[in-house]
């Protein structure tokens, strides 16, 4: 069985450039960790931001100017006409409403879908080759309309996804079992959100299967005792928005390590949100966390990871639940 399934259009010439742009939409609390960490970690060499706050887009561009003398050269350009955008490699949007305490990401969709009407179709207008790498929440069916708005392949369309849960899921096992986060392999997929669903069956520590090793305590981990980890994933952000009001690091360092990926080509393996279509049996059009292959044209191919019958029928549960709700949109 091939290692991945290719997405069309993700075998057609692009043209490689030197230099980099990415512009971020969205100078907020999550737009400004993605722009910080693409900057300190050098992967961009033209940041253009964009926002309807006037001043607040001018104060964020100066006070990261500032910082000039500790980074790679870039050039930090801001604006809240889209032209500043012109030619990017990469559209990163953070634009929208976040969660109030307690409040579901779902719950977001009204108030974020109608600025994601006038914000797709004028990156699109600017960079018509760009990648559009969504955030802004539920960032599942946001992306979905992203794709449906720009008319983009949907290799150029992605939502970070679980690429966060995944990477909460790690520090907890890395946590419990004492090792480093980088040596646990394993994946959320599903919905970015409360019906996330956890790889157990594949997940490994040191290729080590979890399910068949104790922790630094002896203490074995059956299918059960593991949904607890999950239980924690999933009330994660919920906790952080309780605490200091937003998310912001962790998705800033998430988002980053998806536009290394995507930029340098780097075809490493990420679950975000892509048209899930086709695999796994998924027969409708839903964006939703598949482990997949990013490199400089987008989605590379969709990862044939084994599931067992549960996670496969959460996985389809999953991709209903954004269903419901993403066919009641009006386009
Ligand atoms: P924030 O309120 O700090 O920033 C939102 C920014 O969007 C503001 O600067 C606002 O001026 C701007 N904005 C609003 N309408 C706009 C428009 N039409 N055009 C351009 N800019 C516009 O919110 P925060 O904390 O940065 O969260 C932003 C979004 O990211 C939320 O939807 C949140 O749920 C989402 N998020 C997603 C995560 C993920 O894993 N996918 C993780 C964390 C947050
Ligand atoms: C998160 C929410 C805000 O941090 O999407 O996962």
């Amino acid at each position: 069985k091939p290692m991945f399934t290719t997405i069309p259009g993700s075998d057609l010439p692009y043209h490689v450039k030197t230099s980099s742009k990415i512009t971020v939409v969205g100078v907020g609390n999550v737009g400004m960790a993605c722009a910080q960490t693409c900057v300190t970690e050098g992967l961009v060499d033209e940041l253009a931001l964009v926002d309807i706050q006037a001043d607040k887009l001018r104060g964020e561009m100066l006070d990261l100017q500032h910082a000039a003398a500790f980074l790679p050269r870039v050039n930090i350009m801001a604006d809240s006409d889209y032209a500043v955008s012109e030619g990017s490699d990469i559209c990163i949007v953070t634009a929208g409403a976040r969660q109030r305490e307690g409040e579901s990401r779902l719950s977001l969709l009204g108030r974020n879908l109608s600025l994601f009407k006038s914000i797709i179709p004028q990156l699109v207008r600017y960079s018509p080759d760009t990648i559009l790498l969504i955030v802004s929440n539920p960032v599942d069916i946001l992306t979905y309309l992203s794709w449906k708005i720009s008319g983009f392949p949907p290799n150029r369309v992605i939502g970070t996804g679980t690429n966060l849960d995944s990477s909460r899921l790690r520090f907890l096992i890395a946590d419990k079992f004492d090792v480093n986060a980088h040596n646990v392999h394993g994946y959320m997929v599903g919905e970015h959100g409360d019906s996330s669903v956890p790889l157990w069956s594949t997940l490994t520590i040191a290729n080590m299967p979890v399910l068949s090793i104790c922790d630094k305590d002896g203490v074995k981990y059956s299918r059960e005792s593991l949904q607890e980890l999950h239980k924690m994933v999933v009330g994660g952000a919920y906790e952080v928005i309780k605490l200091k009001g937003y998310t912001s690091w962790a998705i800033g360092y998430s988002t980053a390590s998806l536009v290394k990926s995507l930029l340098r080509d780097q075809r490493r393996i990420h679950p975000v949100s892509v048209l899930a279509k086709g695999f796994y049996g998924i027969d409708k059009d839903v964006y939703l966390s598949l482990p997949s292959q990013l490199g400089r044209a987008g989605v590379l191919g969709v990862a044939s990871v084994q599931m067992i019958e549960e996670e496969r029928r959460k996985l389809h549960e999953s991709s209903e639940t954004i269903w419901d709700i993403q066919n009641q949109l009006q386009i």
